[in-house]
């Protein structure tokens, strides 16, 4: 089973049956168990190809499939390093297999070494075993789905800012607060000494996003003049146009850095006016982090240092976030098409099964 998303139109979906494809030597075929879907999804799909999303599992001339995160079991394998059981955690397509190429395999997990992956950000094509990775715990299996990336980025972001001492800033601005994605962040940053957190949210969110208790401040898109005044960072998870030129025009000459992060609000994306008060948004490369902190900590290191802050990360997630199952085709495109047009009640998370 494969879920395809038109390329072009991106509320246009279908299935398809794909017969198992038959393994050539060095090949392995991976089951996918189940994957999360959230908004960071849907900015796959936006940017399938601006960003080569869709390279990673190519399909049919038009089609795409979006990449997910989550677990697969090996249920062949022509590696020998590779044991047929082993459950791995990784990059995956919405399908019910992937056939993978390993190298490098050891006790952590490999790369997926299949050449149109290649000249894709190496990032992507790890696949973890279960039995050596230090975040893997089989009662939180539907957090790591769900939150992982999420929780590396914005992990990643709080370590980014710390390093650069906030750039004297005294209080750091998130957009679409309620997402998951800046939750972690506002998380991470709560329990930093010197620092206010300010979240930015639609105003149906806004008592949820108070109630997660780690922003010192929320306001909502609409009273955007009751944002606190002070040297600030802007965090833009939203990439909404005329919110960002709110902003920047809110703190003009206070505001230290400007970080592009997300794009939930992607009805509302455009481009930088030269005018645009204070510094110019920056990408936030989470590559050039990754690369920088495993040079300074190590690979270990820095794995170690991850997994420590994940922990009770996810323990306080588990109060407030409830997750949704679902299995099948259905649910699949269902939940897609509500996360897609901006149906989502931030409470909630969705884990599905092909
Ligand atoms: N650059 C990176 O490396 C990186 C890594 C991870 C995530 N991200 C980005 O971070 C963003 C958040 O991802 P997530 O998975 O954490 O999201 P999520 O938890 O699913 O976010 C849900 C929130 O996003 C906003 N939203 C979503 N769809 C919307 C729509 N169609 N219209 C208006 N608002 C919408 C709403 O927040 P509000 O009402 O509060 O606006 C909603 O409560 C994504 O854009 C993702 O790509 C980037």
């Amino acid at each position: 089973m494969e879920f395809l998303v038109d390329k072009a139109d991106l509320h246009r979906t279908r299935f398809s049956e794909a017969p198992t494809p038959e393994l050539q030597s060095g090949q392995a075929l991976l089951n996918v168990s189940a994957f999360g879907l959230t908004s960071n999804n849907i900015t796959y799909a936006m940017f399938g190809e601006a960003m080569s999303y869709w390279n990673f599992f190519p399909a049919e001339e038009g089609w795409g499939r979006v990449p997910v995160w989550g677990f697969a079991d090996v249920a062949a394998s022509n590696v020998a390093e590779l044991t047929v059981g082993a459950r791995v955690y990784g990059y995956l397509p919405p399908s019910s297999e992937l056939v993978v190429a390993p190298v490098r395999v050891d006790a952590r997990g490999f790369i997926d070494a299949t050449p149109h992956r290649a000249a894709l950000p190496a990032a992507y094509n790890g696949y973890t075993l279960s039995t050596g990775d230090p975040i893997y715990d089989a009662d939180t299996e539907d957090a790591q789905m769900l939150l992982r990336p999420l929780f590396f980025t914005s992990y990643l972001i709080d370590d980014f800012l710390a390093d650069s001492e906030r750039f004297g800033a005294e209080m750091v601005v998130l957009s679409s607060a309620s997402s998951k994605t800046s939750s972690a962040l506002a998380f991470l940053l709560s329990r930093r000494e010197g620092v206010d957190v300010v979240g930015l949210t639609s105003a149906r969110s806004a008592e949820f996003t108070r109630a997660l208790g780690v922003y010192d401040v929320v306001v909502s898109y609409d009273e955007l003049d009751a944002l606190p005044q002070g040297r600030a960072v802007y965090v833009d998870m939203a990439g909404d146009a005329e919110l960002r030129s709110s902003v920047h025009n809110h703190y003009r000459e206070d505001l230290a850095h400007s970080a592009v992060v997300g794009a939930t609000h992607h009805d509302s994306l455009g481009a930088v006016p030269e005018a645009l008060p204070g510094p110019r948004p920056t990408f936030f490369f989470a590559p050039d982090r990754v690369a920088k902190r495993t040079v300074d900590w190590g690979r270990e290191g820095f794995e170690t240092k991850l997994a420590e802050a994940w922990q009770p990360y996810v323990e306080w997630t588990e109060s407030w976030l409830s997750v949704i199952h679902g299995q099948g085709p259905q649910a699949i495109e269902q939940t897609y098409l509500d996360l897609l047009d901006g149906r989502i009640d931030p409470a909630t998370a969705h884990v599905l099964s092909p």
